[in-house]
Order: structure tokens, then sequence, then C-alpha cells
């Protein structure tokens, strides 16, 4: 044996040998910058050559400190390397939790209303978007870009998006309508951006619907939220329910919910899901929109509140998709009486009238708006 190895190997066996500052066989590998197999082998060579009278230290055995690392099955195997943990401790997960939980609660209470500041005084409209389905070849998408750039123009007109902005037919039931679609994914979202960008500036609610949550529970990621957050409009937005208080400059108030779905939909009746909302569930809305089932429906109920009648306009939204493949095949019953409905509320009588048109809502709108002044 060579001086240099004799060197090689009482370097070796001083750390190998030292339990105190490397405990384990990993810890004498980094020592050495070597592989815990390579510990191993030279461990096996330095004790021969010990054993067979060499000039090389003798190697304690590591055996009895790896046991008392890992006892359990000690008679069977021995872990000698134990990995550090990778979840957080217990005390720093409890935090996390407690903080992120509360953070949500705030969240939630605060989303319960939204106030926003209309910034000019006088009536002004909300028209309701129907699902939209803005790919499906049986949506009418010239009269869903048409609405839009009217509303985008008008300079008293809000708008309302109930949901479905896309079919995104990502579930595996509907996987087969895609396959009939004449665009591609690409495509649709783009459609949805550009229309999107239209309405940004006049949006004061938007719910995803279940076809726009198909990403957001297949992936995890609420593409749509994104989407509504770069306008800074993520406040409006939520998958199921929005309620926005508007406030004129007088002082009066307005408050819309907009919901996707309600429970208890009647084929007789389009709005008796709305209906029963409105008696159960009334929280002091003047206006109360859903969307999903492709039908359309109005109705007015006469509320007291804080000593004050209130008209509660439910309107149940149909859908841009009128030549609807899958409402056909199933048999579900074809009933839009109207397709862009309209709200009018004047702040300074405290009124809320329903059109059904938005094109005959904006006439209405404009001639009062004249008559009291503000055009
Ligand atoms: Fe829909």
């Amino acid at each position: 044996m060579t001086v240099m190895e004799e060197t090689r190997w009482e370097n070796f066996a001083r750390i190998y040998n030292d339990v105190t500052r490397y405990p384990t066989i990993g810890d004498v590998a980094a020592a050495l910058d070597i592989s815990p197999r390579t510990v191993r082998n030279h461990a096996v060579m330095v004790r021969r050559l010990h054993e067979s009278g060499e000039a090389v230290p003798a190697l304690i055995s590591r055996k009895a400190k790896a046991a008392t690392v890992a006892p359990i099955g000690e008679k069977f195997r021995t872990i000698e390397t134990l990995p550090e943990p990778y979840e957080e401790p217990v005390e720093d997960l409890l935090k996390r939790v407690i903080d992120g939980n509360e953070r949500f609660a705030t969240h939630h209470h605060q989303k319960s209303c939204i106030d926003l500041n209309v910034q000019f005084p006088g009536p002004y409209g909300v028209v309701g978007l129907p699902d939209h389905h803005l790919n499906n070849i049986g949506t009418l998408v010239r009269r869903a870009f048409d609405d839009a750039y009217v509303i985008n123009q008008h300079p008293h007109l809000f708008a309302v998006g109930i949901g479905d902005w896309l079919d995104n037919f990502i579930v595996g039931f509907l996987e087969r309508e895609r396959r009939k679609d004449i665009m591609s994914h690409s495509d649709a979202w783009r459609l949805a951006e550009h229309y999107i960008s239209v309405l940004a500036p006049k949006m004061i609610a938007a719910i995803s619907g279940n076809h726009m949550d198909w990403t957001t529970s297949a992936g995890g990621v609420d593409v749509l939220k994104k989407m509504f957050d770069d306008y800074g409009l993520g406040p409006i937005y939520d998958t199921d329910q929005v309620r926005v208080r508007m406030n004129s400059p007088n002082g009066e108030s307005f408050t819309h919910i907009a919901r996707h779905k309600y429970r208890g939909n009647s084929r007789f009746n389009s709005v008796h899901a709305i209906t029963v909302w409105i008696l159960e569930n009334w929280q002091g809305e003047d206006v109360v929109w859903g969307g999903h089932i492709h039908v359309a429906g109005h109705t007015s109920i006469e509320k007291q509140w804080m000593g004050r009648s209130r008209i509660v306009h439910g309107i149940q939204l149909g859908a841009y998709k009128t030549i609807d493949g899958y409402a056909k095949r199933e048999a579900f019953r074809a009933n839009q009486p109207f397709l862009t409905p309209m709200t009018i509320h004047v702040p300074e009588t405290g009124e809320t009238m329903f059109f059904e048109d938005m094109y005959r809502g904006i006439q209405v709108l404009d001639m009062l708006r004249k008559q009291m002044g503000y055009a």
C-alpha cells in the first residue's frame, strides 16, 4: 500500500469513526463528497485491509447508531438516513389555516354587497345578457356583439352577464358535442376575450356559469376570473352570486343580484325558481337576475321594506344560443319571449321599470333623461 493510499484511508477512517460530527452514513458521504454507497464499499475495503494487517485504522461499527435512529423493526432492517419532513410544523400549519379562513370570511362578508357609484345623475339602464355560448354554431353571435357594442357606446347603460360565456364542452359526456364544433378552443376564448373587452367598462355583475366552471374544476384555475381581474372587475365577478348596490349622486340606490342558477325550476313557469328565491331569500334587491335554463320570463313582486313598498323584478334570462341541438334532442320547451331585457332606474323617484327589449328600453331611457333635463 502506498503512503498516499494510507493517508487516504486514515482520512476516511477519521471521518467514518466520528459519530458525533457525522452521525449518519449520509453525513460521512457528504463530508467526503462521495455517495453513501461508496462510503459503504470503502468501509468494507478498509475493514478487510485492517484485518489482513495493513497499516489502516480500525473502523467502528455504525450499526448501533443506526438502530437508535430507526428502532422500529430494527431486528429486520435499519434506516440510516432519515429525510427531513417536507411538511411544515403543525403549529405553522394551524396558523396558515386560521389566517386563510379569516381572510376568506372577510372576503365573503365584503362581497355580500358591492357598492358601485353611478358617476352621473338621472335615470340609467341595466341590460341583462342571456347565456352567451359564443362559440356554439346555433348562437346569434352577430346579435350578441351588436348588443355589446351598443351597451359600450351608450353613456347611461350598464350590463349584467349571467354566465356560460362559452360552451366549453370539456367534460366527458359533452366531449361528443365538441366534436361538431367548427371553432377551435383557442378561437372560442379569443372571442370571449374580445366580447368581455367591449363590455368591461359597463359591467356591474358577471357570473361564470356551469360551462365555464368546468375549466375551473378540471384544471383548478379560474381563467375567466383572471380575465375580469385584468379589467379590475374581480369584485363584481363570481362563480355563484354577485350582489351590487348602485348608488346615484342623489343618494338613491338600486340593488341587483345575479346568479346563474336558482333552485326549483318549473316546466310550466320560466320564472318559478326566481319567484321562490324572492319569496324566501330576498334581501332588499330591486332586480333578481337568473340564467342557465335557456328560457326567459319576468315577474314583478311587491315587497314591504323598511316601511316602504318596493317592486322587485325577477328576470329569468334565456340564451343567445337559439338553435339548441341539446334542447331539441331532449324535447325541452323552447320559450324565449325576449332576449336582452333591461331595467331603467329613476333615482329621482325610486322607480324601476322593466323592458323586454333593450332597444325599446333605450328609447324610453333617452326620452326620460331628455324630459328630466339630463340629456
Ligand atoms: Fe347556458
